[in-house]
């Protein structure tokens, strides 16, 4: 993770190899983010990029390829000059790991390339590839030794979600990695880590001396995690339809958030430590029964209805989904950290698709002031306390506190002090990936997820799993697209005698 801007030194020479490369991750956000690497002047002086894909393509015809993918999902405008730089650092290579001799093959072109290149042997490896594919092709790179480090020089391995489908495929894919790989070598991606606001949760609490002696149970009265979609599933249908909202979204993408607020403050700032404390609370997450599991969540699917102006139709009939399909598009959770700075204080997230709003935040709410003092006065409650780690629609902090209303009466009304980053704050308009990107360039690894976080999230998450899968269809509530979800899911706090924060 940077400190500051990406205004620091220039990562090592090196050769950085994209499976995948003809996919949409790879034209969506690898090239885009590597241009703005160029553009920054942070690409390595001796680079290249290595295209594999199954069917070889031509140098031209993949570098055409990506330069369309550019044109349309640059995030600023493309100066001709610096593409042209970085696509004429890309080859394409034939591989399969169904074929051996390809990866044994594809081994003897890329040290040409190198010593071509002079990149000195670092090599990158990322797996832009559907996940059946990362096991495949990381067994084939270990066999092959083109990812054993030698000479000073570096290999990694970078790995895209979803990593697993559950604990026990998690753990298997933790255990093929490591039998190849050292733990330092291994970079699995979870592109919240990438947003400004998310890092931002650190330095938050803590570079701030005032918010520590507060953060905990005896002032933090319960959290809220929200990740509302407007986007229905789109063409994702086979990819959604055997994942559902659960497994998309909360082991990895939640979890972050969870484990940034609720961590220990890490005695250092390097990526053993952070690392070491992330894993640590969401090992403390307690793990529920079946039957808690059940009173303790909420899982919903779509039905047709308007998003703004746009009709959206019933989940079942998105293409590639099944007709009578019980996968959830919205999941709420109550869940509890066992430790002595939460217990007591539920943590409670939701997510889902085609929601009314897109909306992405942190809601820390506080216990309420004693409202005793004021009964003798006109003032019936007390609005509430929140603090908001905002990272969609803007990034940026809002503080809810109570204020006097002027005039000769005390009245009190709930007033909003807010930061956003856009109004201190230029930065060029970025895909989230550079820093990523970048960090697994320099081989700092604090931003991406370590073994244990990853089993430990979906250690969390399969009691929610089983009991699901166990239920079916019984207990799948329904909501109309551009709603704010199933109306359960405000029970599931009202219960508690709590309410999700509204807008
Ligand atoms: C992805 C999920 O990992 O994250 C998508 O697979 C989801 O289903 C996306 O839409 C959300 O990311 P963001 O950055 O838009 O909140």
């Amino acid at each position: 993770m940077s400190d500051g801007q990406l205004t620091q030194r220039k990562p090592d020479a090196s050769a950085f190899v994209i499976f995948g490369v003809t996919g949409d991750l790879a034209h969506r956000l690898v090239i885009p983010s590597l241009y703005n690497l160029a553009a920054a002047n942070l690409l390595p002086d001796r680079f290249c990029v290595v295209g594999v894909a199954r069917n070889g393509m031509s140098n031209d015809d993949l570098r055409d390829s990506l330069m369309k993918g550019l044109r349309q999902f640059a995030t600023r405008p493309v100066d001709d000059a610096v593409a042209k730089r970085l696509l004429e650092c890309v080859t394409s290579i034939e591989a399969d790991p169904k074929d051996p001799a390809s990866f044994d093959a594809m081994g003897e072109r890329l040290e040409k390339l190198e010593t071509n290149r002079s990149t000195g042997g670092n090599r990158l490896f990322y797996l832009a590839t559907p996940p059946g594919a990362f096991a495949p092709i990381s067994r084939e790179l270990g066999r092959s030794g083109l990812l054993r480090e030698k000479n000073d020089a570096w290999r990694r391995l970078v790995v895209e979600k979803p990593f697993g489908t559950d604990l026990g495929s998690a753990r298997a894919l933790n255990e093929e990695l490591l039998k190849i790989l050292d733990e330092h070598q291994i970079y699995r991606i979870d592109h919240y880590l990438g947003k400004e606001t998310v890092q931002n949760i650190l330095v938050l609490r803590f570079a701030n001396g005032m918010f520590e002696p507060i953060w905990n149970r005896n002032h933090i009265d319960h959290v809220q995690i929200t990740v509302d979609e407007k986007l229905g599933v789109g063409h994702r249908g086979s990819f959604y339809d055997s994942t559902g909202a659960l497994r998309d979204m909360v082991p990895n993408h939640l979890f972050q958030l969870l484990s940034l607020v609720a961590m220990e403050p890490p005695a250092r700032f390097d990526a053993h430590t952070v690392r070491s404390e992330k894993a640590e609370v969401l090992a403390a997450i307690q793990t529920q029964s079946e039957a808690d599991a059940l009173k303790n969540s909420v899982r919903g699917q779509y039905l047709s209805g308007k998003i703004g102006d746009a009709e959206m139709e019933d989940y079942r009939k998105t293409e590639d989904v099944r007709a009578n399909s019980t996968t959830e598009t919205f999941v709420a959770l109550k869940l509890n950290i066992d430790n002595w700075r939460w217990a007591g204080v539920p943590f409670y997230l939701r997510t889902g698709k085609a929601l009314g709003i897109k909306r992405t935040e942190v809601a820390i709410k506080f216990k309420e002031a004693p409202f005793k003092m004021f009964a003798c006065t006109p003032v019936d409650r007390l609005s509430q306390n929140y603090l908001v780690i905002s990272i969609e629609p803007s990034e940026g902090i809002t503080l809810q506190f109570n204020t006097k209303v002027p005039g000769p009466t005390i009245s009190i009304d709930g007033v909003e002090m807010q930061f956003r980053y856009k109004d201190y704050f230029k930065a060029e308009p970025a895909t989230g990936y550079e820093t990523l990107i970048y960090d697994c360039m320099i081989g700092d690894n604090i931003l991406f997820q370590r073994a244990d976080s990853v089993e430990a999230g979906w250690q969390a998450v399969q009691p929610f799993l089983d009991a699901w899968s166990r239920a079916a269809a019984n207990g799948m509530e329904y909501y109309k697209a551009g709603s704010e979800g199933p109306a359960c899911a405000e029970e599931l706090l009202k219960r508690d005698g709590r309410s999700w924060r509204k807008l």
